[in-house]
């Protein structure tokens, strides 16, 4: 690989992306291939920290790996591949683990969120799953992690376990920093704009997946809740409408200024289909290059076997390294 600075991402393979995933995080890994060697992963293993489905599991593996080639991730410009293929992920968790705090992962609001939401499985994996994020980044060295917001916090944790490995056995780790965009880092669920788009929301219509047709994504956004004025303008407490706007900005480049204008003297009606239209027209590209793409199993294997194998290799050294430093025995 070329001497540039190392990106690493990774998304779930929980289902279909959802707009906030690509708006938030998968759009701006393409671009990010022209300036940096990227690594980009779907996180399998960190699915499974919440009951699966294994046959679905499976299908929304293959279908995240196809998705994320169909969004412009180039398997020539860029490492892609699938978590579980490549063992040094969880040799190196084992290992961060263990320079991990009780406390600190106690502290996660995501921990805290999902054992709620599945107090019938707080499992362990739940509960170590940042550690297992600070493996896959630190396994790179990676510089630059793009991400939403809601992952902030797990990377702010990857960076201190970094640092106190570094205190411990020598510098070793970069301390990797986060890359939010400005714009999008955040898309609000359409049914309640106080709360985050997320896969899991049970209201259909509270979330744009990547591969909805253009009729259902007109329809939900027609649907999406604003407030009882009827003014298209960015403004505290016009969360509905903020949210939209932020998105039509995303899809067409308009900033808000240009969107008030646009709108001015319209109603929300004629906004949210200018949404709903803008949004469909910009995902129809991927849609039809995601059909094309899960069509030909063959080459998709091909793509994820080499992918690992890469991947494998390029964490390996450094994963050797770590073993040294905290004073395992060479196997050779
Ligand atoms: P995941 O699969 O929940 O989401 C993938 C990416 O999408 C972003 N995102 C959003 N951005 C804006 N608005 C939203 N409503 C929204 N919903 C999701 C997330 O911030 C994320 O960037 N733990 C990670 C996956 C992961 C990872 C990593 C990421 C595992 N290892 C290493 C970076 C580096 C997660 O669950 O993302």
């Amino acid at each position: 690989m070329e001497d540039k600075k190392l990106i690493f991402s990774g998304i779930q393979p929980t289902g279909t992306f959802t707009l906030g995933n690509y708006i938030g995080a998968v759009r701006n890994w393409k671009p990010l291939q022209e300036e940096y060697n990227c690594i980009y992963c779907v996180v399998d293993m960190h699915a499974i920290t919440v009951r699966q489905d294994p046959v679905k599991l499976r299908q929304n593996t293959l279908n995240s790996y196809a998705l994320l080639m169909a969004c412009g991730i180039d398997v020539e410009k860029s490492i892609l591949f699938i978590q579980s293929h490549v063992k040094t992920h969880a040799e190196l968790s084992w290992i961060l683990g263990c320079n991990t705090q009780f406390g600190e992962l106690s502290r996660m609001t995501q921990f805290k969120d999902k054992s709620q939401k599945h107090a019938d499985d707080v499992n362990a994996g739940l509960f170590t799953y940042p550690v297992l994020m600070a493996a896959d980044i630190l396994a790179y060295n990676a510089d630059l992690v793009p991400v939403g917001v809601d992952q902030k916090q797990h990377l702010e944790l990857a960076r201190n376990i970094a640092q106190r490995f570094n205190q411990r056995y020598g510098d070793f780790f970069k301390l990797p920093e986060p890359y939010i965009s400005e714009i999008g880092a955040k898309v609000m669920s359409l049914q309640d704009p106080t709360k985050k788009m997320s896969k899991s929301d049970e209201n259909p219509n509270a979330v744009i997946l990547i591969l909805d047709d253009k009729d259902t994504i007109i329809r939900k956004f027609k649907r999406a809740v604003t407030d009882s004025e009827a003014e298209v303008c960015y403004r505290d407490g016009k969360d509905g409408i903020n949210n939209l706007m932020t998105i039509y900005s995303s899809v067409t480049g308009k900033n808000f200024a240009e969107i008030e204008s646009e709108f001015s003297g319209k109603g929300y009606g004629d906004f949210k289909l200018a949404v709903g239209e803008a949004v469909a027209d910009h995902l129809e590209p991927i849609r039809t290059e995601f059909a094309r793409l899960s069509a030909d199993k063959a080459y998709l294997k091909k793509c994820y076997t080499e992918g690992a194998e890469k991947a494998l290799r390029y964490s390996q050294r450094i994963v050797s390294k770590v073993y040294r430093k905290v004073g395992f025995v060479d196997r050779t």
